[in-house]
């Protein structure tokens, strides 16, 4: 069935809520329709968790008396915003009464008035968004589209229902919605709309870091997060909150010899990744990589293009940028710190032959995120040398292959060291002192390096011969 068909046709309302919604509106005389994210995601066949009800009226009434009816549900009531909330059978429902908005010429403080369901469609966002649902009996399940959001879902396209920049005046966090929804839809955003984007860029600074990242993370979690951010990019609206990615861009050339441009690469790494994790945070690691590149970029002669200790560099940033855009400062953030400061040592490793010490130190180093720093570590290769990949991807068998073979074997992962400080301490009669570490560390390095197994005996064997050497 096409857009088209659905719009002259009832549409199904499946969950059990409008019913009652119905049944209530039409008892009280209250004109109400289901608006927004939900008709959208209704006819692109998404999932919702939420489902927005515009009344003429009061939003308030409606929910109290439908919780009520519901047999006393709680209703978080917003007064200064004239909305209400309830939960019901997994789903939250938000209620709010039809508005129009006006601005008075000379202040920039709006007029918000009681309107018609016509008034509140024209302050939605975007067509797509504006689509709503009549939940009144005489036209229940009636599409009301008065901007032409049905052809514009069948289009794939995003198009503001007023002029775009006085819907972006009215609040600049929809120039990132609009990027969003084109990202997360694979949507176009329709030429003018873009042009009042680039045009109104600079007004994305009066809006809060944290409502920003909600419509950059949904970016990220799109299916191809490029598209999202070359567009953040295109539009100038990138370098805004995000300059230290924008930094990652451009080539130099010395003498001939050139750096592959470093933002482009990470894209590439960043949309293959997301095709093996929907997770957030390794996405960001995939992000944040080579962020630390633009501060040690070096020409080294006989060496070309160096970028020394970008990695721990890098780690670094992590922790400022996660700080700056209002990221979670938490094991989320350390996560992806780790990630970036180890991202290249599975391809030093594939490099070289693959020792069992040298895997025995990148399963204790990476521990439990073994896995996730090898996904990375095989997306980072992203050669235009055919051979070379063939040759990376070959190796990186290898070092998968020994990474399982060596962890059956010694257990390095979830590392616990077989011997404990006190066992030390009460073994040689010591007070705790720098020698008891030292021989703790000294057991573990003969682990890692295959000099002993990881086990308690021949732990404590090594324990003896060493605290010779140690305790003087
Ligand atoms: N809306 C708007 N302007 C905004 C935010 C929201 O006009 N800056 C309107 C749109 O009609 C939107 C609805 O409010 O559909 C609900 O917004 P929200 O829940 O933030 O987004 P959804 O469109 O539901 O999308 P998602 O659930 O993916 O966030």
């Amino acid at each position: 069935m096409t857009f088209i068909e659905i719009e002259k046709m009832q549409l199904p309302l499946k969950h059990p809520i409008f019913e009652v919604l119905a049944k209530i509106a039409d008892e009280k005389g209250i004109e109400a329709y289901v608006i927004g994210g939900y008709v959208r995601d209704l006819l692109l066949h998404r999932p919702s968790k939420d489902i927005d009800v515009v009344v003429h009226g009061s939003g308030i009434e409606l929910a109290e008396e439908t919780a009520h009816h519901l047999g006393g549900l709680h209703v978080s009531v917003f007064k200064n915003f004239g909305t209400a909330m309830f939960r019901y059978k997994g789903m939250e429902i938000e209620f709010v009464g039809a508005r129009k908005e006006s601005y008075r010429a000379n202040s920039r403080k709006p007029i918000v008035e009681k309107g018609s369901i016509d008034d509140d469609q024209k302050r939605r966002d975007f067509t797509i968004n504006a689509l709503a649902i009549s939940l009144n009996k005489d036209d229940y399940g009636k599409l009301i589209d008065p901007f032409g959001g049905i052809e514009h879902l069948e289009e794939r396209l995003i198009k503001t229902p007023l002029e775009p920049r006085v819907t972006f005046s009215d609040d600049p966090l929809r120039m990132m919605r609009a990027i969003r929804f084109a990202s997360q839809l694979n949507f176009q955003i329709e030429e003018n709309t873009f042009n009042a984007i680039k045009e109104y860029h600079h007004r994305l600074r009066i809006i809060s870091m944290e409502r920003i990242m909600d419509e950059f993370n949904k970016i990220m979690l799109s299916p191809e997060p490029s598209r999202g951010i070359l567009l953040l990019d295109e539009a100038k609206l990138l370098e805004i909150f995000f300059p230290e990615l924008v930094a990652l861009k451009g080539v130099e050339n010395v003498n001939g010899v050139k750096h592959k441009d470093n933002f482009y690469h990470t894209l590439t790494v960043l949309d293959t990744l997301s095709l093996y994790t929907k997770d957030l945070w390794l996405r960001w690691a995939a992000l944040l990589h080579d962020i630390g590149k633009p501060v040690t970029k070096k020409f080294v002669k006989g060496q070309g293009w160096t970028f020394y200790g970008h990695n721990h560099v890098g780690e670094r940033m992590v922790a400022k940028i996660f700080n700056k855009l209002k990221l979670p400062q938490n094991e989320k953030m350390k996560y992806v710190q780790k990630l970036v400061n180890l991202h290249m040592r599975p391809i030093v490793l594939s490099e070289d032959i693959v020792t069992d010490s040298a895997v025995r130190r990148l399963l204790f180093d990476a521990g439990d995120d073994i896995d996730d720093l090898m996904t990375l570590a095989e997306a980072d290769i992203t050669s235009k040398n055919e051979e070379k990949v063939k040759r990376f991807l070959k190796n990186f068998k290898i070092v998968r292959r020994k990474l399982k073979e060596v962890e059956e074997k010694d257990s390095i992962r979830n590392f616990q060291p077989p011997i404990s400080g006190e066992e030390i301490i009460e073994t040689f009669h010591l007070s705790p002192c720098k020698a008891v570490g030292d021989i703790k560390s000294a057991i573990k390095e003969a682990i890692l390096d295959g000099i002993i197994g990881n086990n308690y005996e021949e732990a404590k064997e090594y324990m003896f011969k060493i605290a010779k050497e140690i305790i003087k």
